[in-house]
């Protein structure tokens, strides 16, 4: 007889967008996300308010899910939740409505590493999309953390390389800052870069040993290239938006290849995943495309939809926890910070 199916709902508010889906096994149902316009005017996350935004948009985020899934709440079969990392007033909102929803229904409670999620985003069950092969290395770049992982199952990881400073969507927010664009500039430097010459300026990259990355010294270096060329010529920026945002994509994309190559070389392993908010910048993703011809490697890039944060990650994990039965009680608690 067949498997009866396993509907799984999940939840994720580690920073500013809530998000809630429903997976039947492997593959996404529904995947709703509600972003917080309200941080924009401040140039950044702001802890309390996303906190208060959460409480107000996860109710009608979870009905949204379920009704998009078509499902009832009672063919729920486990709530998985982010546990963390991320904020701490965020977490909080995500985690007490998951206890809550699980006790109410009397299903198993689940516990989900963000981190992780962006990893095992690559095993949601997509048409178009191939799923890794154990072992790969995933690239983890986001507005939080710049990791890269040696992955050998769905629960053992280790994370061989990672940032000294800023994570990489943070040099990306924090030059999009300097250039006068609203946060997430992100998004932003990746749509000026398009029409613009990255060679255009050259900024030098820092010297880090090993496998890890440092963004700071970046951020101060275009910081004052800005200030320099603005005093010269007040619409320098203007009327080099392009140029200069292809310039900084192309050279935190050197960064990035820089070491995902040495990772290459010391593991021996050419299957090279990416996740995170910054894993959708369509200059990573090609650059990547053309690393499958140019280095012999095997690449994953998420579905759009599954590169920033979302709830289908959390559920994907939250079904393989399941099958393995790595359940919580509710006297889990939230963390702000959490190893792999
Ligand atoms: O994973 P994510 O949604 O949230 C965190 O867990 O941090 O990542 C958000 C980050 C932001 O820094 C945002 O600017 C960056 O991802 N991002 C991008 C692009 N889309 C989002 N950075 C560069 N190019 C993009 N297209
Ligand atoms: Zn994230």
């Amino acid at each position: 007889m067949a498997e009866k199916p396993k509907y799984i709902l999940a939840i994720e508010s580690s920073c500013d967008d809530t998000a809630a889906a429903v997976l039947i096994n492997d593959k996404v149902l529904s995947n709703v996300v509600a972003r917080q316009q309200i941080h924009e005017e401040y140039g950044g996350v702001v802890p309390e308010l996303a906190s208060r935004a959460h409480q107000q948009n996860i109710v009608p985020v979870v009905d949204v899910a379920l009704s998009r899934a078509g499902i009832q709440k009672e063919q729920l079969c486990a709530v998985a939740f982010t546990q963390g990392p991320g904020l701490m007033g965020s977490l909080l909102v995500g985690s007490s409505f998951a206890k809550s929803f699980a006790l109410a229904l009397q299903v198993p409670l689940i516990a989900v590493n963000h981190m992780q999620a962006h990893i095992l985003a690559h095993f949601i069950a997509e048409e178009g999309f191939d799923k890794p092969t154990f072992p790969f290395l995933a690239m983890t770049i986001s507005g939080g953390h710049t990791q890269i992982v040696r992955v050998d199952s769905y629960f053992s990881m280790e994370v061989i390389g990672e940032t000294t400073d800023d994570a990489v969507g943070e040099a990306f927010d924090k030059s999009a800052k300097i250039l006068g664009l609203p946060y997430p500039g992100g998004p932003l430097i990746d749509k000026y870069a398009q029409t613009g010459n990255p060679k255009a300026y050259q900024f030098t990259k820092p010297q880090v040993p090993g496998l890890n990355f440092s963004f700071s010294g970046l951020k101060t270096q275009i910081l004052y290239f800005i200030q320099k060329n603005l005093k010269e010529d007040p619409d320098f920026v203007k009327n080099n938006m392009e140029d200069i945002c292809a310039s900084i994509q192309y050279t935190i994309i050197n960064i990035l290849m820089d070491k995902l190559k040495i990772a290459v070389k010391e593991t021996g392993i050419k299957q090279v995943a990416i996740g995170g908010g910054v894993s959708a910048n369509s200059g990573i993703r090609n650059t990547l495309k053309e690393a499958e011809k140019k280095y012999g490697w095997k690449t994953y890039i998420p579905k759009f939809e599954y590169t920033t944060d979302n709830a289908a990650m959390i559920g994907i994990v939250g079904y393989h926890k399941y099958l393995e039965e790595q359940f919580n009680d509710a006297s889990v608690t939230s963390k702000a910070r959490i190893e792999l």
